[in-house]
């Protein structure tokens, strides 16, 4: 039977790739639900590719313009937030892709949750900010949450080789990102360009400059203690700048078993679809007659401060992850515009993080309230500067 596919985030780096899967495999999928933000353009020409019966668009402007575009077709488009969460309860769908990116995709993901849909989850940031909320409601609802994110495929696949109870530790690789080797003083200058030329991925704009400043393996820990109910000891960040291990569990016995392959999303996206089978397909591949060296050295406290920042929010837990994902976002989207410096992400972070009350085991409701409190705050903080 063929799967019945909703893509939140269709016109990003992950949406497209998905998008990509569905072209390989077009028996096995059919494509009933997409939705963006700003891009109606490749919307438009995925709705005429892959015949979706509804789309959702963030500004009801671009939902009319939309709308009359697709006037021969008979697709139905829904505009704002309510469109996007309406669609991950679509009924007829059965597996909602959250592609989208940063706090937007938790509503959406807590609705196809609550819907009892299959879940293949890209947008590390539902589970940064409300983790717990939406791993306990995954199992009250009997839903499945399937990780796209490479690390987290990686771990969730080594983890079929042994218990729970069995493990020592999950070994997070990080390939150090394009400033990788870089002195402080160096970095004082780099500008969203070059923060943007990830050496190994491509991928949108704010996980690339999270990966610069080591934000992202910060989210990716988190999101790694929520998925698979880690405690903060277990797990480890190593850099590795080659990309090809994915990630690694070691266990009580001092076996490590790891993931390998090129570093590209379509193996993971392509599992999280495929899972608990794997699909034969003719994705580039590991060339084992070339010579490889692999390395992997270790990370120190205080080396990376977006790291140890989210460690701290870890720690504190309750809303303080999500105030350090809502602050994120405001500074990276400053960077981005060249309102403050690569060297003042921490710092502002920080900041923000500093004057925020945690409150434990928050609400939905609270946790939305951080997330809008951190976001004013982070405005004010760098209008300051
Ligand atoms: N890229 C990777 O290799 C990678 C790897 C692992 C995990 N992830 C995670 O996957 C998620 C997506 O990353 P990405 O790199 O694919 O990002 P991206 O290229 O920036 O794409 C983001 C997508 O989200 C849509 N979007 C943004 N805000 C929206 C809103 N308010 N409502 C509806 N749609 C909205 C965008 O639409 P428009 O472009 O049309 O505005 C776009 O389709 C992130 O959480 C990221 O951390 C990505």
């Amino acid at each position: 039977m063929k799967q019945q596919l909703a893509i939140l985030g269709s016109t990003g780096s992950i949406g497209t790739q998905t998008l990509k899967i569905v072209e390989q495999f077009p028996h096995r999928f059919n494509v009933r639900a997409l939705a963006t933000g700003t891009n109606i353009s490749l919307l438009e020409e995925q709705v005429r590719r892959f015949h979706p019966e509804i789309v959702a668009v963030y500004h009801k402007e671009h939902a009319v313009t939309l709308k009359n575009r697709l006037a021969d077709l008979s697709v139905k488009v829904l505009s704002g937030e309510r469109g996007m969460i309406e669609l991950s309860a679509w009924p007829g769908v059965d597996v909602v892709i959250v592609a989208v990116v940063g706090f937007s995709g938790m509503m959406p993901t807590l609705t196809a949750i609550r819907a009892g849909k299959k879940v293949a989850l890209a947008n590390k940031e539902t589970l940064v900010v409300a983790g717990e909320l939406v791993m306990t409601e995954a199992r009250r609802f009997k839903a499945t949450v399937l990780p796209i994110d490479s690390e987290h495929s990686a771990i969730f696949q080594c983890l079929h080789a042994g218990r729970k109870g069995e493990i020592k530790q999950v070994v997070l690789t990080a390939s150090g990102g394009p400033f990788l080797g870089k002195k402080k003083e160096e970095l004082a200058d780099v500008t969203p360009e070059q923060a943007l030329k990830h050496p190994n991925w491509k991928m949108g704009p704010r996980i690339s400059v999270d990966s610069a400043t080591l934000m992202n393996k910060g989210f990716e820990v988190i999101e790694a203690c929520r998925l698979f109910e880690l405690e903060k000891n277990q797990i480890k960040v190593v850099i590795h700048p080659e990309s090809i291990v994915h990630s690694m569990v070691e266990y009580l016995d001092g076996s490590i078993l790891a993931q390998l392959g090129l570093p590209d999303m379509l193996l993971p996206i392509q599992y999280a679809l495929s899972y608990p089978e794997r699909w034969a397909n003719d994705f580039p591949r590991f060339a084992w007659d070339h010579h490889h060296a692999l390395h992997f050295s270790p990370v120190f406290e205080g080396e990376y401060p977006c790291l140890d920042l989210a460690y701290y929010a870890l720690q504190a837990g309750g809303t303080m992850p999500a105030v350090l994902n809502g602050a994120d976002e405001i500074v990276v989207h400053s960077f981005l515009e060249k309102r403050i410096s690569f060297l003042q992400i921490p710092t502002l972070l920080a900041e923000v993080m500093s004057r925020h009350k945690v409150i434990q085991q928050p609400s939905l409701e609270e946790i939305v309230e951080a997330d809008r409190w951190a976001r004013r705050e982070t405005e004010k903080v760098i209008c300051r500067i």
